[in-house]
């Protein structure tokens, strides 16, 4: 037997998803119980129509139908499905409340949707809802356009190194929730909690010398503390990449080349932030947050920022963002000890040169240190 399922995804006008319409809306390998009565799909309708209309009229709901999603087959040993998913919304001012007494499901936010029991055969679904909603929140032109979201990989750094290779455009983004190698500066790892923290890399392409091209870093930076502080959060730049709150790691940015025979072809970022809760091992020196920030909206707003900072940094270098610099250096001014080999140097930090240098004062004067960093906690 083959059973041909329409599978509704159902926003609420504040973006929030309803999971699946109980019966021919559930993702069938969630359902268990097979009861969904096989969604009947009428003459000259789509999957994804029939499963509005189904709403529509079972609920009567105000929906409109936003797009179709994946066709996803699951084999059974005693039957087969195809199972259509499309995206809907609740129109505004609706009653979508009732939807919620109707059904036993809840509304769940698309970030929160790997807290839920979904089986491995739902999960090219989940992350197509987790895409979509990404998409409609992004108000970019480049980056973020191209994304790659997975479930897991060894590093978002890796993967996006992969695709940069195979010839990637620029803009590519790739998401995982989990990371099993995630890598950090200088040879470190980074860890993570599945579900509390944001692991993304994105492939930038710019054509500029290598010593231009190495203080993106920094622009990155700068675009995650600016994120941050729009939504009135105090965030700060420790020279080089990494963004604090007060004095404990919220942020940690890994930029790395990926090169030919010509030179650099392009520039992957890869950015790690704690979301909320932060792994035991690291909890001394990190901040984290204690209701989990809904991921994929804060990278939306991030690749919106970064994208105009990136802009300004195209025409203008490090220089045009010169205010930045100086607003959200929190050592600025501080005394400090910087690792430059194995020996650390005290001095005072006397801020971000416009070349990416940290400007050192100590009793032999202002030092320009290019490569190095602020040592905090080891
Ligand atoms: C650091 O603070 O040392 C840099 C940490 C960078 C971590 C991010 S998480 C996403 C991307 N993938 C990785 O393997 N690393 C970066």
């Amino acid at each position: 037997m083959h059973l041909t399922v329409s599978a509704a995804l159902i926003l609420n006008d504040a973006g929030a998803v309803l999971c699946v319409k109980r019966g021919a809306s559930k993702f069938p390998s969630t359902a268990g119980k097979w009861e969904f009565p096989g969604g009947k799909i009428e003459a000259g309708e789509t999957p994804a129509q029939a499963a509005v209309r189904e709403i529509r009229e079972e609920l009567e709901l105000e929906i409109d139908a936003l797009t179709d999603g994946p066709v996803i087959h699951h084999t059974y040993p005693e039957f087969s499905i195809t199972l259509h998913c499309s995206v809907c919304a609740v129109r505004p001012g609706s009653p979508a409340l009732k939807l919620h007494e109707h059904t036993d499901s809840a509304w769940v936010l698309p970030d929160r949707l790997w807290e839920h029991d979904f089986a491995e055969a739902d999960r090219p679904a989940l992350l197509w809802l987790k895409e979509h909603f990404f998409g409609t929140k992004l108000r970019t032109e480049l980056f973020g356009r191209y994304p790659h979201f997975l479930e897991s990989c060894t590093g978002t750094n890796d993967r996006l190194l992969a695709l940069a290779e195979a010839g990637a455009p620029a803009g590519t983004l790739v998401l995982s929730e989990v990371q099993t190698q995630g890598r950090g500066r200088l040879g470190r790892s980074w860890l993570s909690l599945p579900g509390q923290g944001l692991l993304f890399s994105l492939l930038t392409r710019p054509s500029f010398p290598p010593e231009i091209s190495a203080t993106l870093s920094l622009v990155a930076g700068l675009a995650v503390a600016e994120t941050f502080r729009r939504r009135g959060i105090d965030a700060g730049l420790k020279w080089p990449n990494d963004i604090l709150i007060g004095d404990r790691k919220l942020c940690g940015i890994l930029c790395e080349a990926q090169t030919s025979a010509k030179g650099i072809e392009g520039i992957i970022i890869g950015i790690g932030i704690n979301t909320g809760a932060v792994p035991d091992e690291v909890a001394y020196r990190a901040v984290g947050f204690t209701e989990p920030l809904d991921r994929l909206t804060l990278l939306a707003e991030f690749c919106d920022v970064f994208e105009s900072f990136y802009r300004r940094w195209e025409t203008g270098a490090l220089a045009a963002l010169r205010d930045e610099l100086d607003r959200f250096d929190c050592k600025k001014d501080q005394p400090i000890l910087v690792k430059l080999s194995d020996t650390p140097t005290e001095g005072i930090a006397r801020g971000i040169r416009e070349d990416g240098a940290l400007l050192l004062e100590t009793p032999d004067g202002i030092q320009p240190i290019l490569c190095g960093e602020i040592v905090q906690w080891d």
